[in-house]
């Protein structure tokens, strides 16, 4: 296999114009200040700290050392971590905070965190004074391999996930692998959720690495997991180049998200968001094997890999009904769009315009615990 390099280049055309900002991955966050040199001429300018209260206890301090001698730091913003956070009241927190630390639009947030730290502060940066810049630094498996790469930004409202966003590159994702050690098992098994569904869609030589070195992945071995992040962190960056602003290819990115956020929501975010888009993912191949498009035996390698890393490939304490009605309001709410994403086999994902209510109530009845 060949070596992942530990630098990529995201590009892409976005609606002000071209993107170019690196993926670095490292061991320690010794490089960060040249980093963030490299995208900030102005050492004069303030770099403001967004995280939450579990990766802040961790991190935090290592982060504003690096930083102390070089840049000036304003007081961080931290947040009580969880999903149920992810909303407008705590952004409008984080605009209250940035206007009294009095961070113009020449300074720099950064997001030191998981998806949740990394959308919201996302959001916060593309609008607060109508655009700054932001540095994304993943410390989740699922931000590292997702999240933090292709500018998708926002928060929740009520119980409707993502509902309010925006489009905002970061200017550096800044990896350092190491943080993978302190995230608990269940939250790197919800990552892998992810990572599967990424080889799933445009990977067969990922779907096969990922079955045959579980063990290797599941002990963090910093080869593989430098090899699985980098693959996934690439397919991102091919898709979001061909298709930034989310108006076509880019809906293969939400393989098995239909069913997870479905799940997602009437579980009301008792069932972390990786495991969700697994069951998603399981859903969706089983509609893929029922149309003939997925050969039988593929379909069981994906049960089999899913159960495997621990993930749910079925559902208890919800009906197909509740399931159901929530994928159909959220797909109303895509403005008449209902596409579906199925696979053409393992590593080919397609986009199905023609999904009927009843084929999806059938995929949910497979899902629920008989
Ligand atoms: P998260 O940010 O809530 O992190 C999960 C938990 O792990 C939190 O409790 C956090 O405090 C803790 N944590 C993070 N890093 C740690 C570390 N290194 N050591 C110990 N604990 C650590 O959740 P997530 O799974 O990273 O992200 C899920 C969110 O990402 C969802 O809101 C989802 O909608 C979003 N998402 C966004 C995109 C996108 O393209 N923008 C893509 C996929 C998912
Ligand atoms: N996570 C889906 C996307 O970035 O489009």
């Amino acid at each position: 296999m060949s070596d992942v390099t530990n630098r990529m280049a995201v590009t892409g055309e976005g609606e002000h114009g071209a993107f170019s900002y690196d993926i670095v991955w490292t061991d320690d966050f010794k490089q960060l200040p040249s980093e963030i040199s490299a995208i900030c001429k102005n050492k004069h300018g303030k770099i403001c700290i967004v995280s939450d209260s579990n990766v802040s206890a961790l991190y935090l301090q290592s982060v504003t050392q690096v930083l102390n001698n070089d840049y000036s730091l304003t007081l961080p913003f931290v947040f009580p971590a969880g999903e149920e956070q992810k909303q407008l009241s705590t952004i409008a927190c984080l605009y209250e905070h940035l206007l009294a630390q009095k961070m113009e639009r020449s300074d720099i947030l950064i997001a030191l965190g998981g998806g949740v730290t990394g959308d919201m502060t996302g959001y916060a940066a593309a609008t607060y004074r109508r655009g700054i810049r932001f540095v994304q630094i993943p410390t989740t498996l699922l931000a590292q391999v997702d999240s933090s790469v292709g500018g998708k930004t926002g928060v929740d409202l009520k119980q409707y996930k993502n509902m309010v966003g925006a489009f905002h590159q970061p200017s550096l994702v800044y990896m350092n692998m190491q943080t993978l050690l302190t995230l608990p098992d269940e939250e790197f098994v919800a990552g892998m959720g992810e990572v599967i569904k990424t080889a799933l869609i445009r990977d067969p030589v990922l779907f096969s690495y990922l079955e045959n070195n579980m063990d290797r992945i599941l002990k963090k071995d910093s080869n593989a997991m430098k090899y699985v992040i980098g693959t996934c962190c690439s397919i991102k960056a091919a898709v979001v180049r061909e298709d930034p602003l989310d108006n076509g290819l880019r809906a293969i990115l939400n393989f098995g998200h239909t069913i997870g956020h479905a799940v997602e929501t009437e579980k009301h975010f008792s069932w972390l968001h990786g495991q969700c888009v697994a069951l998603g993912c399981a859903g969706a191949a089983w509609l893929s094997c029922k149309r003939g498009l997925l050969a039988k035996a593929d379909y069981g390698r994906i049960i089999s890999i899913l159960r495997k890393y621990g993930l749910p490939v079925s559902v208890d304490g919800l009906t197909e009904e509740e399931i159901l009605h929530a994928c159909m309001n959220d797909k109303k709410r895509e403005a008449g769009k209902l596409h579906f994403v199925l696979l053409n086999g393992i590593g080919n994902a397609c986009i199905e315009e023609q999904m009927t209510e009843q084929e999806l109530k059938e995929a949910i009845h497979e899902l629920i615990c008989k």
